[in-house]
């Protein structure tokens, strides 16, 4: 802070704070109370401007009441598997302790949050937000330069031959009108809907198979366009149908075509609703379908960073209640003026960067399908709909993040940094559109998402001080698909990775997806070095996104006691070759789900065999029921094995209070490294597949039940309780009515796995060995007994 005590009111100071008060009049300052923070203000305004305010003596009670001693050794008894209770989960011992120790007693801390005030080149243009921390437009989807003013042409199509008009197919490929600010198509000018998606097959020829079961075959070289241009209400049209008439059958439509984009709903497209942004723009912005263009003041991915010139009124939670403070260096920079607010919080601190948008908001902004990417989209009603992308797990923690009062706006002060690259969106809209061509790429989804993720990283480098003081050990990255962290660059590797799929590489050293393009063995060693997937020491596996769903969770399924499960062993899933349907390749599931099937197998495969060691009570079948959730709860075990990468079924398992059967050697799942499995989960090595149900049955009453018990205790740290919760808010605003699901989440107390996220955050920063030399002076709310490195 500037001591301004020994100035004295010269002119350049009058002039100086003159601006700074202006400023502050323009946040509503007197709307709160002046802190300590502003005591250097009040000493010269006496003298020179007016100002109203009231000051607290400033006292040192926060350092003093840290005077708590912890007993880390002594209070915390492990159990019969070395596992220590906190918050009903059983963490592993040395976890446990630390965090029933520490993590209860951690004090609330003064934090400098910095507002920032540096404008951008030309306001942006209009055509994107200014990010007021380092002066830099985020612009949208086609607008591009220092101040957004250069306007980008995105086509929908490759460049045509003779062979292919159209060039080679693309999802965004258009024979009508491309909007070339994101490479989308529409029906256009002069025709009766100008604004109606045409969306991939909607505009080419349907190649008509004489066989009635057969698959329709598109032809990408030939346009349809008698089809979506006809008014002749005889014909099968597009852009000239009248919804009315078209859904009373007066007129026809074209199969093929309907509404995919998002912020459009009704087959016609002729319904406006919410499109999906982070955290809806908080209130701040307005969803432009992905990208949130925020009111004047605000910035961020979700317009939740307030400027200079934004109502402190409106500031959001984390940022409350707040003491404004005027930065040191105010008086000497010309351009205003970042504004201190000081709010009490608890560590561990983490700041989100503010990446430039095509590490997320583009490619929400440009997606062809609304379904892609996201964990919800919004219905006629304006009502949210939740979908079953599992890959939803990197927006909900995203946005918790975002909203939680763990988040600053200090990199000096910030414990944890966060990355938010959108790894699921690069996937699923890799080859989308000609500007996210993957020809560089040998076809390979994952080495596409390797670039993102190094650029995003010299991005951060570039830009900001924070990633060499701890060679980015202090940053997180979540990398979301089928197989994790394998495709991080080297550069990255010291981070913390968060991920579903946690190989240590330790048995299965090689890309274990049966998913040709997202192999990652041939990138290179100079572009992947030779990390693992996943180290156990460092980083975390989070639990996959799981639909938010009233019904079952009013059932409690968690929750059924032992004698409503009558099934031994239930496992639902491809089970590959031998079944119809299944998936050929040796390589799927590792070969595991096979070998399984092989044994176990309850349906009888394409030969009409059923396993080797079928028996009544064990259930393993590729045929997946109408009561899938209820099957789950109506059995003891439930088998978790792999599928490409992760599978999503030790979240299934779990949350119908199952008890996991975990085989996948080596390859870790969602908090293995900080639970203790040994207390709800069963492992069992690949070698013993043949020995599953017999090892299975060596479990006596007595242990099933404490299994059972300790599923019910963590299942909720399974669960994205808290995005959406956060969702259910939002909706609770606009419309002021709660709906069935959300009632049901608001029932949960329990930590779910954003609680369980932070606790394990808290849990390093200060068991993390090589923090022992960064930083130590800094107040960490804690006992010293609880810091390490310090004595
Ligand atoms: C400052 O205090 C005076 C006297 O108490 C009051 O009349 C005036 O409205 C106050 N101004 C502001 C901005 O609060
Ligand atoms: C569609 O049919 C035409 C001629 O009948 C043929 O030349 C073309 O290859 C077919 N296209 C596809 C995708 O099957
Ligand atoms: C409309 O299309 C039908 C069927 O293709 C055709 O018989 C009719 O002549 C067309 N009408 C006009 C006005 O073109
Ligand atoms: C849903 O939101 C859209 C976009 O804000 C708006 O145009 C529409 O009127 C809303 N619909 C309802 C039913 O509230
Ligand atoms: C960070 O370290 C790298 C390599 O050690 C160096 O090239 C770069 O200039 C450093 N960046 C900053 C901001 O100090
Ligand atoms: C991978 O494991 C196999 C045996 O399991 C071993 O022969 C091979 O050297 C390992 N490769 C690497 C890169 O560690
Ligand atoms: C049940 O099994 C556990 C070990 O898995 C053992 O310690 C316990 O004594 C057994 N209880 C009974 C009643 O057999």
């Amino acid at each position: 802070m500037l001591s301004i005590q020994k100035w004295k009111c010269s002119w350049s100071l009058a002039a100086a704070i003159a601006s700074i008060v202006a400023l502050v009049s323009v946040v509503h300052l007197f709307l709160f109370p002046f802190g300590p923070s502003f005591d250097y203000f009040r000493e010269t305004q006496n003298a020179c401007v007016p100002i109203n305010g009231s000051s607290e003596a400033t006292t040192n009670h926060v350092r003093e009441d840290l005077r708590v001693t912890a007993d880390l050794d002594h209070r915390f008894p492990a159990d019969l598997h070395k596992g220590d209770i906190y918050h009903d989960a059983q963490w592993k011992a040395e976890i446990g302790q630390w965090l029933s120790g520490c993590n209860s007693i951690t004090q609330e801390i003064s934090i400098a949050e910095i507002i920032g005030g540096i404008n951008c080149k030309n306001g942006c243009s209009g055509q994107g937000v200014c990010n007021r921390e380092l002066g830099q437009c985020r612009c949208f989807h086609g607008y591009s330069g220092e101040g957004c003013s250069e306007r980008l042409q995105l086509d929908c199509n490759f460049p045509p031959s003779p062979e292919q008009p159209y060039g080679r197919w693309v999802v965004s490929i258009c024979p009508a009108y491309c909007d070339t600010r994101r490479a989308m198509c529409f029906c256009g000018e002069g025709t009766k809907y100008p604004n109606r998606p045409v969306p991939e097959a909607c505009g080419f020829k349907v190649n008509l198979s004489s066989e009635p079961d057969a698959p329709k075959l598109i032809d990408w070289t030939k346009a349809d366009l008698d089809n979506i241009f006809t008014t002749n209400g005889s014909k099968p049209g597009w852009c000239n149908v009248d919804p009315t008439e078209a859904y009373s059958n007066k007129v026809q439509f074209k199969e093929e075509c309907d509404c995919k984009y998002d912020g459009l709903w009704g087959q016609f497209c002729e319904v406006p609703v919410l499109c999906t942004c982070i955290n809806q723009c908080s209130g701040h912005g307005r969803c432009r379908g992905g990208f949130c263009q925020c009111d004047n003041g605000w910035y961020g991915i979700d317009c939740s960073i307030p400027s200079v010139v934004s109502s402190v009124r409106d500031w959001p939670q984390w940022l409350r209640p707040a003491h404004i403070d005027v930065a040191d260096d105010a008086h000497l920079t010309a351009k205003v003026v970042n504004l201190n607010a000081v709010v009490k919080k608890k560590r561990p601190l983490i700041y989100v960067y503010d990446l430039p948008p095509g590490f997320n908001s583009l490619l929400l902004e440009g997606r062809h399908f609304k379904f892609e990417c996201v964990n919800r989209i919004y219905d006629d009603k304006n009502a949210t709909l939740w979908t079953d992308q599992l890959y939803g797990a990197q927006m909900a923690l995203y946005e918790s993040i975002l909203a939680s009062s763990h988040r600053t706006l200090n990199g000096e002060e910030a414990d944890f940094f966060f990355v938010p690259v959108l790894d699921a969106c690069i996937i699923t809209r890799a080859d989308d559109a000609p500007h996210l061509s993957m020809q560089e790429h040998m076809g390979l989804r994952s080495s596409f998402t390797l670039e993102f993720y190094k650029k995003a990283y010299e991005h951060i480098v570039e830009q900001y001080p924070y990633w060499n003081r701890s060679l980015g050990r202090d940053h997180i990255w979540f990398l979301s698909w089928d197989e994790g962290a394998c495709y991080a660059p080297k550069e990255i590797w010291s981070s913390m990775m968060l991920v579903h799929w946690g190989n240590t590489n330790s048995k299965h050293n090689h890309s274990t997806t049966a998913y040709r393009f997202d192999n990652w063995d041939s990138i290179p060693s100079s572009r992947r070095g030779s990390h693992p997937c996943f180290e156990p020491e460092k980083d975390l596996v989070l639990p996959a996104w799981k639909r938010p769903d009233g019904i079952p969770l009013s059932a409690k399924l968690w929750a059924r006691p032992r004698e409503k499960r009558k099934t031994l062993f239930y496992f639902n899933g491809n089970l590959g070759p031998a079944y119809p349907n299944g998936r050929l390749e040796a390589s799927y599931s590792m070969g595991i789900r096979q070998k399984i099937a092989e044994e176990f197998g309850s349906s009888p495969d394409k030969k009409g065999k059923l396993g080797k060691q079928h028996a009544e009570d064990v259930i393993v079948t590729p045929l997946r029921s109408e009561r899938y959730h209820e099957d789950l709860a109506s059995s003891v075990f439930c088998g978790v094995f792999p599928g490409d990468g992760w599978s999503g079924r030790m979240e299934d398992s779990i949350l119908q209070g199952c008890i996991p059967v975990v085989i996948q050697d080596g390859i870790f799942l969602p908090y293995e490294n900080v639970l203790n499995y040994g207390s709800f989960a069963v492992r069992i090595s690949e070698d013993e597949i043949p020995n599953l149900i017999k090892i299975l049955r060596g479990f006596n009453e007595t242990k099933i039940e404490y299994m059972l018990a300790n599923v019910r205790k963590i299942w909720l740290r399974f669960l994205y309780r808290d995005s959406i919760m956060l969702e259910a808010e939002r909706q609770k605003t606009v419309f002021g009515h709660v709906e069935d699901w959300a009632v049901e989440f608001l029932r949960l107390i329990e930590d779910d796995v954003f609680a369980t996220f932070i606790q394990v955050l808290h849990y390093k920063l200060h068991n993390d060995p090589w923090r022992q030399h960064i930083h130590v002076e800094k107040d960490f709310g804690l006992p010293r007994e609880c810091l390490i490195g310090t004595d």
